[in-house]
């Protein structure tokens, strides 16, 4: 779907910056080798494939709402901030803690930011990136001060382990930023731009329980609880639009990639990330991934991924870098910000 989006870019009165940034993952590991006791594949298969060698897992106690919370904790801590300063929390995730009330509210519990409003949203992988666009109009228009954006997941709560083709791919985990209004004009959010295709709902879904497939009634096939993905499908379809996503970013902030430190990408599939780096034209050093040991974590996979460039210093304050993403929905997203 092409679109004729022709945006104006305004100047905000403020700035929405990120102060802090935090992650979370669960001890346990699953390896490729242990997949291959319980399904027909094999590390050689999985490597090549998809780039992963491990994933975090959670145990049956872990939920969505502990990850995020963890997350969120060290967001706070890393910006410096007293839970009461926080006014809004949001958390993308397509494994909610239950049907209702959101996980954010949860959170919101578990780090006592009694002043702050808190809920879902749900866009799959996409999802941090719409949280962040969401949380920069809140601050941007001078309304709040003060916002966590966490994306969580616990995927291998609803992954099929009899699926060869879904349940190598999976991981869970948790990531958060601090979006702090500023009044320097040179950094925080540039621009974010978010796309959604629900023709295409049928390449990525989990059907139950939702009011299609109410708890109430017999599932008429029992893997609607799991997972159900269509990922030859989708490949194709991601790098497309995660490039063009990107160039459209490009475009609107008037840079060239020669401007950008780093590229942080959903971590869906190494292949998928090396082909969009391939087709950008992308000097090496500029794509991160670190897919082979998280697996995919959809909405919690930039915001680990960003945790990790910083604490390794592979970027730093001054820096340009843009976010980008794809999931079920179909959604796509990216997002430029100057650290
Ligand atoms: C899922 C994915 C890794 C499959 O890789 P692929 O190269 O496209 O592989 P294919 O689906 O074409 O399957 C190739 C063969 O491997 C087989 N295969 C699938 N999973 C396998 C596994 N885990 N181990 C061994 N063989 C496997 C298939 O049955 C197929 O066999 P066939 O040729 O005899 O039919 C890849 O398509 C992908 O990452 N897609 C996007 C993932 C996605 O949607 N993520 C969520 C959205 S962000």
């Amino acid at each position: 779907m092409t679109r004729n989006r022709e945006v104006e870019q305004h100047q905000p009165a403020h700035h929405a910056i990120i102060a802090g940034s935090g992650s979370f993952t669960p001890k346990k590991i699953l390896t490729n080798d242990d997949l291959a006791k319980m399904v027909d594949t094999s590390d050689e298969w999985i490597t090549t494939r998809t780039g992963i060698k491990t994933r975090h897992i959670t145990s049956e106690n872990e939920t969505t709402a502990y990850l995020a919370s963890e997350a969120a904790k060290a967001a706070l801590a890393n910006a410096k901030l007293n839970h009461k300063d926080i006014d809004l929390i949001i958390v993308a995730t397509i494994t909610p803690e239950m049907v209702f009330p959101s996980t954010a509210c949860f959170v919101q519990v578990a780090l006592g930011a009694t002043n702050a409003f808190a809920f879902d949203i749900a866009a799959a992988c996409s999802g941090f990136i719409y949280g962040i666009s969401i949380a920069q109009q809140y601050i941007e228009s001078g309304r709040y001060n003060n916002a966590i954006v966490i994306g969580a997941e616990t995927l291998t709560k609803i992954t099929n382990f009899k699926d060869r083709t879904s349940c190598i791919l999976f991981g869970d985990g948790a990531g958060a930023v601090v979006l702090q209004r500023s009044d320097d004009k040179n950094r925080g959010v540039l621009y974010s731009s978010l796309y959604s295709d629900g023709t295409y709902w049928k390449s990525l879904n989990c059907q139950a329980y939702g009011s299609r497939h109410p708890s109430s009634k017999k599932l008429d096939d029992p893997n609607k609880v799991y997972m159900e993905i269509k990922g030859r499908e989708v490949y194709q379809f991601a790098v497309r639009r995660v490039v063009e996503i990107v160039n459209e970013c490009l475009k609107k902030c008037k840079l060239t990639l020669d401007d950008v430190s780093m590229i942080i990408s959903h971590q869906m599939n190494a292949r998928i990330i090396e082909s969009v780096a391939k087709r950008l034209e992308l000097p090496e050093g500029k794509m991160f991934v670190n897919i082979n040991e998280y697996g995919n974590t959809s909405s919690a996979s930039i915001p680990i991924a960003f945790n990790e460039c910083l604490k390794h210093g592979k970027v730093k304050k001054g820096d340009l870098v843009i976010f980008a993403a794809f999931g079920a929905g179909l959604t796509w997203g990216a997002t430029v910000i100057r650290l």
